[in-house]
């Protein structure tokens, strides 16, 4: 045996249970294809990072099984991995709603771990492929290494053109761990013909409530040639089936608003109310979509009422999403009956871990992700 633990992927998650482990002792490999580590945390948050978040609650993931993320959250949680960050001096600032950004850049973060590795006598090989893994006599083989741990901390397959690939399914279905059928998350949804009024509107954004089920996000919604993007859009399409409706709410109180328009302004018609209260162009546009030729002063308030519905409540139901391509995370992945919430190992496989994006657990847009790439890399280096 060469080492005592083989992790498969330099991302977040497999830097921090490299780091872990080496730093207890454990003689540790990590094997990437990238020529550099942790890629997507150098593009993450638009080159700042956003590392965690200070609002962090099993409620922000996804899961098939809403409780498994809960111990590794609690035992490593946002504050310890910001404790980390201040003991080297890299700055942060809270954005909003909680998300935490460098204030310089990403690569920080990644230096940071680097460096962490370095103290823990972490050996990266990059430019590596994985290959055929093999396992013989308590051992797991990878090229000429061999190690009792292998930890699977390959993410998933967003973005395949930064590198990602579904490599960790095949290797944990080849171990005969389940999978959540994975899918694309955090992922601009797209929209059929029938909405091709929306098309005229690229590129602008406004403030709203979107909403799938009984799931709600008040962010900005951002309309795009292909259809609905920004971070409400992001969130839902998390939770969002094909074949589902999207509401978007664009205007509070919209009936009490078309009131007053229309006791201020009796002689205008919808479209100069609603760009009172909603960028120009959506507001010609959802003018037309709503139909109502009236001046406000000719209709009765039941009328306005009506129109405010689709303000407060407009209905889409997109046609797709714009898939890995796009989507910032893959939800699904290895099905967390398979594993322990504790230490992340298969229940079934002495020996073999998965961490981080690659197991079926997806944070909310806003540092959730990275959150449970450290939590969970922390909860596997500890027990390796
Ligand atoms: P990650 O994907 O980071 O690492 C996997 C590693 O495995 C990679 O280094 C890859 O090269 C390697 N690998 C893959 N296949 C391989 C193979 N076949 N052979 C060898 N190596 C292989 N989250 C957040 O909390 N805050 C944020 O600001 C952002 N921003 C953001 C922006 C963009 C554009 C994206 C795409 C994603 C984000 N995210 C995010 C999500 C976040 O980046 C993601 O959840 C974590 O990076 C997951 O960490 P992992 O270590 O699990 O996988």
């Amino acid at each position: 045996m060469t080492h005592d633990a083989i992790i498969l992927g330099a991302g977040g998650a497999g830097l921090l249970a490299a780091a872990t482990a080496g730093k207890a002792g454990a003689r540790v490999l990590v094997v990437d294809h990238a020529d550099e580590p942790g890629r997507k945390i150098l593009i993450s948050g638009g080159g700042r990072c956003n590392f965690t978040n200070m609002n962090v609650e099993p409620r922000c993931f996804l899961s098939d099984n809403p409780h498994f993320m809960k111990s590794a959250l609690k035992r490593y949680t946002q504050w310890d991995f910001l404790s980390l960050v201040d003991r080297y001096r890299i700055a942060w600032h809270e954005k909003t709603l909680g998300q935490l950004f460098c204030d310089g850049s990403a690569r920080q973060i990644v230096d940071m771990l680097l460096d962490e590795c370095k103290r823990g006598s972490v050996e990266i090989r990059l430019s590596t492929s994985i290959g055929t893994i093999g396992h013989r006599d308590g051992l797991y083989h990878v090229g000429r290494a061999s190690a009792p741990n292998l930890v699977i901390a390959t993410g998933g397959p967003s973005i395949p053109k930064m590198g990602a690939t579904g490599v960790a399914f095949e290797i944990a279905e080849r171990f005969g761990l389940r999978l959540v059928t994975p899918r694309p998350a955090l992922v601009p949804l797209t929209l059929g013909r029938d909405e091709s009024l929306f098309k005229d509107i690229s590129g602008v954004a406004c403030p709203s409530i979107a909403r799938v089920r009984d799931v709600s996000f008040a962010e900005a919604t951002l309309f795009t040639h292909k259809g609905l993007s920004g971070p409400a859009i992001l969130q839902v399409s998390s939770y969002w089936k094909p074949g589902e409706t999207i509401a978007l709410s664009l205007v509070d109180d919209a009936a009490e608003k078309l009131k007053a328009a229309k006791r201020r302004m009796p002689k205008a018609g919808l479209k100069a109310a609603l760009s009172e209260l909603l960028p120009n162009r959506l507001a010609d546009a959802l003018a037309a979509r709503i139909g109502f030729e009236k001046k406000l002063g000719d209709a009765a308030d039941a009328e306005l009422e009506r129109a405010a519905e689709h303000l407060s409540a407009l209905t889409f139901r997109p046609s797709g999403t714009e898939g890995y391509a796009k989507a910032e995370v893959t939800a699904g992945g290895i099905d967390t009956a398979d594993l322990s919430s504790k230490t992340m190992e298969a229940k079934a496989v002495p020996g073999l871990y998965a961490v981080g994006e690659a197991v079926d657990v997806t944070g909310w847009l806003g540092g959730y992700n990275f959150q449970w790439a450290w939590a969970s890399g922390v909860a596997a280096g500890k027990a390796i």
